[in-house]
C-alpha cells in the first residue's frame, strides 16, 4: 500500500509515521510528501527519510482547485491509496475528496465533533474542559467532521498552559496515528454511515 502524507508544519506526526514505516509497524510505503509551505521542517524530515517530497504554493496556481488537481496529478503519478493529513491546515477541493472518497484520513488534537478547526487545543482550554484528546477520522467534503476511526482521551491539569498541554496530546498523536494507518494498510476498517468498524 501506498501513502501520501500532505503537511503544512514541523511535521511531527510525519516523523511519527515515517518510523512506523520504518520499523515494519505500519505495512506501507510513504510515496511522497506533499506540503504547502516551501519552509515546513516536514519537508526536512521528509528528505532526511529519503522520501520523494513535492513543495507547492497556493499563491503559484489560479484557484484552489487547480491547487488540488495540481496534487492529485502527483498522487496519481505515484499510485497512492491512501491519503493522510498530517497537520495540512488546507481545506481540500470537493473533487479531490471524491476522487479520494474514504481514502483520506486527518488527525485533529481535539475529541470531535468538540473544538473543530485550527486552535482546537487553545479553545479546549479557553472552554475550561478537563478532558479533551485527539480524533483520526475520515475526511469527508465538511471540516473535521468525517466518519472517526480511533479516539483518545487526555486529561486537562489546572497548571496546563498550550505549550504543556500540545505536549501531551501530540504524545498520543504520535501513537494513534500510525495505529490508525497500520489498521487501515490491513484493510480492518470498515465504514458503515457514520461509524467505523475494526475487524
Ligand atoms: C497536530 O497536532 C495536528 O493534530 C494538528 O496540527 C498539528 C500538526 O503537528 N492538526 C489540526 O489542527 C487540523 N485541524 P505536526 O506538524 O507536528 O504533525
Amino acid at each position: 500500500m501506498k501513502i501520501a502524507v500532505l503537511c503544512s508544519g514541523n511535521g511531527s506526526n510525519l516523523q511519527a509515521i515515517i518510523d512506523g514505516v520504518k520499523s515494519g509497524y505500519i505495512p506501507a510505503e510513504i510515496a511522497l510528501v506533499v506540503s504547502d509551505r516551501k519552509d515546513a521542517y516536514a519537508l526536512v524530515r521528509a528528505r532526511e527519510a529519503g522520501v520523494y517530497r513535492l513543495a507547492l504554493s497556493i499563491g503559484d496556481f489560479k484557484s484552489r482547485e487547480d491547487f488540488d488537481r495540481e496534487i492529485m496529478k502527483n498522487l496519481k503519478a505515484r499510485g497512492v491509496d491512501l491519503v493522510v493529513l498530517a497537520g495540512y491546515m488546507r481545506l481540500l477541493s470537493p473533487e479531490f475528496i471524491r476522487e479520494y472518497s474514504d481514502r483520506v484520513i486527518n488527525i485533529h488534537p481535539a475529541l470531535l465533533p468538540s473544538f473543530k478547526g485550527t486552535h482546537a487545543i487553545r479553545d479546549a482550554l479557553k472552554y475550561g474542559v478537563k478532558v479533551t484528546g485527539v480524533t483520526v477520522h475520515f475526511v469527508d467534503e465538511e471540516l473535521d467532521n468525517g466518519p472517526v476511526i480511533l479516539q483518545k482521551a487526555v486529561d486537562i491539569r489546572e497548571d496546563d498552559n498550550e505549550e504543556t498541554l500540545l505536549e501531551r496530546v501530540h504524545k498520543e498523536e504520535h501513537k494513534l496515528y500510525p495505529e490508525a494507518i497500520k489498521l487501515f494498510a490491513e484493510g480492518k476498517l470498515k465504514i458503515d454511515g457514520r461509524r467505523v468498524a475494526r475487524q
